[in-house]
């Protein structure tokens, strides 16, 4: 982990926290911008290259927390990048957090970071931005040094009525980082094209209101699982043609929790009903959410829920995912306390979040 001083030690800073991605990939040649390892260049390079065009008297300080594809995203590095964002918006000297991500699974991060670090950053008034590219830094329009000269001159914007928060910003648009999700291979807008987001000068009043919505809603962060320490949850996609073995080959294992893609609204097929009723009744966490990437997944629709099913509301999938690892750890934590709060309490406060847009 190198840190790199760029500014006169002391003076009130923006942390910039190199995660890896395209924004830091390298192409072979210029002409194949496709052909390329994300990952490759330091975060300290990124930031020199953005220097000249950084506003005057906004100082930066840059530390690699990793250099990675973000399709290999662990779950321990997400603890780390947690407690780091946790810790540093603590720090009177660091004004803010900027966060240079592969686009690939920066909707886990952003859901993550919302959930273990949002209200922190609320109340203490600090923006968390995470940000990417779409073209790997050294091919003809490489989007990097644009949106992350936005990420650091956001995060450096006194907050007049922005308030404090996990955002992300990409293609010249802002959003909430819990809104932000890949959903083109290649366009430079891939992240934003299903997130509800501000263009006008990057934040809009409208938007604004929605975002105040959301937060009003979020009263407490969930607890940072320790790295070793994440249930084991996966996501299954129901689709034509689904078995029940898709279902029960899980149920002797260690998982604790599935998140079902269903269809449609949210429903499932047919097959893995009887698959299912055992597993919930072996203790294994079910939520339910939709395959087509866009709307809300309600209970009791398009059939009654079984007990110990929850819809996910908003939440897609992988969302979803990182939801529930967070709310059967937060279960966990409270017991220890004994507190005789459920998973299912800490998954619905999450799922019931307003919409923005
Ligand atoms: C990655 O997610 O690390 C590669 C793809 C990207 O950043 O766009």
């Amino acid at each position: 982990m190198s840190s790199n001083l760029m500014h006169p030690e002391k003076s009130p800073y923006i942390l910039v926290l190199g995660m890896g991605g395209t924004i830091a990939g390298l192409a072979s040649a210029a002409e194949r911008p496709l052909e390329y390892a994300a990952g490759q260049v330091g975060v300290e390079s990124l930031v020199s290259h953005i220097k000249s065009a950084i506003p005057k008297g906004v100082n930066l300080i840059s530390q690699q927390l990793a250099n990675i594809n973000s399709r290999n995203l662990s779950e321990p590095l997400l603890s780390s990048l947690g407690e780091r964002v946790y810790a540093s918006l603590e720090d009177p000297a660091i004004l803010g957090i900027v966060v240079t991500h592969g686009t690939d699974t920066i909707e886990e991060t952003g859901i993550f970071l919302q959930l273990t670090c949002g209200r922190h950053a609320n109340r203490l008034g600090k923006r968390v931005i995470l940000t990417g590219a779409m073209i790997p830094s050294n091919a003809p329009g490489a989007d990097g040094p644009s949106n992350l000269l936005d990420a650091v001159k956001w995060a450096a914007t006194p907050l007049d009525n922005c308030p404090g928060g996990i955002y992300a910003v990409m293609d010249g648009r802002a959003c909430l980082a819990m809104d932000l999700a890949k959903r083109h291979t290649t366009a430079l807008n891939a992240p934003l094209q299903a997130s509800p987001s501000s263009s006008a000068g990057l934040i809009n009043p409208s938007w604004l209101s929605g975002v105040k919505a959301v937060q009003a809603a979020w009263t407490e962060d969930l607890p940072i699982p320790e790295g070793g320490e994440w249930p084991w949850v996966e996501i299954l996609t129901s689709h034509a043609g689904a078995r029940p073995e898709t279902v029960s080959l899980w149920l002797d294992s260690e998982v604790k929790g599935l998140v079902l893609a269903g269809s449609g609204m949210g429903g499932f097929h047919d097959a893995w009903q009887a698959p299912l009723t055992l597993g919930v009744s072996k203790g294994i966490a079910l939520v339910r959410t939709t395959r087509t990437g866009a709307g809300i997944t309600y209970s009791d629709i398009p059939e009654k829920d079984p007990i110990g099913y929850l819809a996910a509301g908003s939440l897609t999938a992988p969302r979803a995912r990182i939801a529930l690892q967070l709310a059967l750890n937060a279960e966990k934590q409270a017991k220890m306390m004994g507190k005789p709060l459920t998973w299912q309490d800490f998954f619905a406060r999450i799922a019931v979040l307003p919409v923005i847009g």
